[in-house]
């Protein structure tokens, strides 16, 4: 959709690990006016989303394969997963890389969730041997991994993860908290065997906070519907969402709860963006590689340490950087701002005083004319290097 001339008001560049910045064709689709959410209007358009979002996730081949998307927060998908697929007493297995995975471990066990966690050095991954020993353990109904936790930027292997589970433990469902990753990391839903990832539309795709996402595989929708015990939700049950998201891709007005109208003309403009016009799916996840690579080289040569222990497990779409020489937050973060640059400071409980965080994600790296990328990158060595 054009933005009919619209241009958002000036701001600071908001570049933390997500909410990130809007195109005006998003923020201009999420203007819409008033729509009713089962208008002959709407209801492809919806419809589109939920088809775009297999494109983005390559799960486009599954049988049964459903996308959902509901009103909430990136949140809302760990409630999904505890709702619909634990029953009480239900082994589940979370690989936590920080902050995300204490959460996500938190809402299991609300739902009754027996949860074993297998927790990384700050800053690592869980290593094989971890991996495997607590597979072999017990039977666990699913395990987690966190592609991208947003408090420490260390990228899981998740396909590697994944080779690892199946081979192991081949009837545990999979779930990938993609949260910070969707759009900027590639995510091969059906190749890498996923039954579940959980994400949000605020970061890497580009649309504002509001829309919880979620890909089921036919496999995570057969443990719902085989339950022994009823759903333990009634918003987030699957049994009033699976019916409203089939009628919508089959082009048909079904009601259970209102859905944000005006968000999903955003997503759905961002989406088709994303999909459907230059780049590619694939040359976006590579300008996420070269944008990360070249905010964490310009940082390395400013004398900056990171949390990810090694490049090889750091995400692609932010960077979680150790304050150089002494620095803290304090003599960095407000510099930042008053050159009109918002960055996130830490998060992680044990180190949050040490480092801060930069979101590369979206239109701030695909949209190269903007210059969003040497603004942070001149910005921070103006700040860092004047000390
Ligand atoms: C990895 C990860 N999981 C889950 C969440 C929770 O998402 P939300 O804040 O949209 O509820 C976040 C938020 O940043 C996140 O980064």
């Amino acid at each position: 959709m054009a933005s009919n001339g619209f241009k958002q008001a000036p701001h600071k560049l908001l570049v933390i690990p997500g909410p990130i910045e809007f195109s005006d064709e998003v923020l201009y689709a999420n203007a819409t006016p008033g729509t009713s959410h089962v208008s002959p209007a709407f209801v492809p358009v919806f419809g589109d989303c939920l088809r775009m979002l297999k494109t983005v996730l390559y799960a486009e081949k599954g049988e049964g394969n459903q996308a959902m998307l509901i009103a909430g927060s990136g949140t809302l998908g760990w409630d999904s997963v505890g709702a619909n697929l634990i029953e009480r007493g239900d082994d589940a297995l979370v690989l936590n890389t920080g902050y995300f995975g204490d959460s996500f471990a938190d809402c299991l066990e609300t739902y009754g969730a027996k949860v074993t966690q297998v927790k990384a050095a700050i800053g690592g991954i869980p290593s094989d041997d971890q991996l495997v020993e607590a597979l072999k353990s017990k039977k666990f109904k699913v395990v987690t991994i966190t592609h991208v936790d947003t408090s420490t930027g260390v990228l899981s292997p998740a396909a590697h993860f994944c080779d690892l589970i199946k081979k192991h433990s081949p009837d545990t469902l999979i779930v990938l908290d993609a949260v910070c990753s969707v759009a900027s990391e590639e995510i091969r839903f059906d190749d890498w065997g996923l039954d579940v990832v959980v994400s949000a539309t605020q970061k890497g795709l580009g649309t504002p906070p509001g829309l919880s996402v979620c890909m089921l595989s036919g496999r995570a929708v057969k443990t719902f519907e085989t339950r022994k015990t009823p759903a333990q939700s009634y918003y987030i049950g699957w049994h009033k969402w699976l019916p409203i998201m089939r009628a919508y891709e089959a082009g048909k007005p079904m009601y259970f709860a209102t859905p944000p109208v005006q968000l999903v003309y955003a997503l759905h403009a961002s989406l088709t963006a994303i999909t459907k016009s230059s780049p590619s799916l694939e040359e976006r996840f590579a300008k996420h590689k070269a944008a990360s690579k070249f905010v964490k080289d310009s940082l390395a040569s400013l004398g900056c340490d990171f949390v990810p222990l090694s490049r090889d497990i750091a995400a692609n779409g932010m960077t979680a950087v150790k304050y150089p020489r002494g620095l803290q937050a304090t003599d960095v973060l407000p510099k930042l701002a008053e050159r009109d640059i918002v960055v996130a400071g830490g998060l992680h409980k044990a180190i949050a005083s040490e480092y801060f965080r930069v979101g590369h994600m979206g239109i701030t790296v695909v949209d190269e004319q903007r210059g969003d990328i040497t603004k942070v990158v001149d910005g921070i060595k103006q700040v860092v290097g004047g000390h």
